[in-house]
């Protein structure tokens, strides 16, 4: 099945959301393999394309990665449950968390994105370009899905266990299981993001001079041009 990919890169990237509710309807593996397509089209380094993508339709293997799931989740909940005390942005994400956790398995699909090389990752610049080989593709893989109207979330918290992760995967050393995309047709919409201000996190030439600080792109007045 040929799907429309035509959604403007600015709308696709400004209502991108995590979706964690979704229908157990089936997804079709072609829309799969081209989500996946357009993922490997992303930068990588030396373009050694060090990425293997399992993706999960077996409800035997679902329900192991379910466990692990709900295992870490019930482990950390109070702790975020006490963050989101006086924070509803954090009690909305706690409870879409939870919805999560009770229905893994019944995802129709999910893709565990690993990184295919060695696990050690000393100096900053081989962790940078480690996982910096691996996210790009991941972020494509969210924004296809985006462009399809395909519920999808990046997740790690099934992959706590590493070594059970593998057993489940049948991953051989040297595939590091990094993040389990999930995928559905999703319950709600898609909509809006909530994030600070851009010019909360960006500086000007040096660390910390925040000359747009508390504004949008938007609110930024047109430099007149002094050359
Ligand atoms: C590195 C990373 C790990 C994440 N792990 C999880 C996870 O284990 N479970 C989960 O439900 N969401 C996970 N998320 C999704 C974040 O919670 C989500 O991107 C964030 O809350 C923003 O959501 P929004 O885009 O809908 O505003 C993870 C995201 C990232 C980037």
């Amino acid at each position: 099945m040929q799907v429309d990919f035509s959604m403007a890169i600015g709308e696709a990237m400004n209502t991108q959301r995590a979706i964690r509710r979704v229908k157990p309807d089936p997804i079709d593996d072609t829309i799969i393999l081209q989500l996946l397509e357009l993922a490997t089209r992303a930068p990588n380094a030396k373009n050694e394309q060090s990425w293997e993508f399992v993706v999960v339709k077996d409800i035997a293997v679902k329900k192991q990665l379910a466990t692990e799931n709900r295992t870490l989740w019930n482990m950390v909940k109070k702790r975020f449950e006490k963050k989101g005390r006086d924070n509803p942005a954090m009690q909305k994400l706690n409870v879409a968390t939870q919805w999560a956790a009770d229905n893994f398995e019944n995802y129709p699909a999910m893709v565990v994105c690993c990184y295919k090389g060695s696990t050690l990752a000393l100096h900053p610049l081989i962790g940078t370009q480690y996982y910096g080989s691996i996210f790009p593709a991941i972020q494509n893989l969210l924004l296809a899905s985006r462009a399809i109207n395909l519920g999808a979330n990046l997740t790690t918290i099934a992959l706590w266990n590493q070594r059970r992760s593998r057993r489940i995967l049948g991953l051989p050393r040297g595939i590091v299981p990094c993040v389990v995309v999930t995928l559905g047709w999703p319950i709600g919409n898609y909509g809006p993001s909530c994030r600070k201000p851009v010019g909360d996190v960006v500086s000007l030439d040096r660390y910390n001079n925040k000359p747009w600080l508390g504004k949008s792109s938007g609110e930024i007045e047109i430099q007149k041009d002094t050359a």
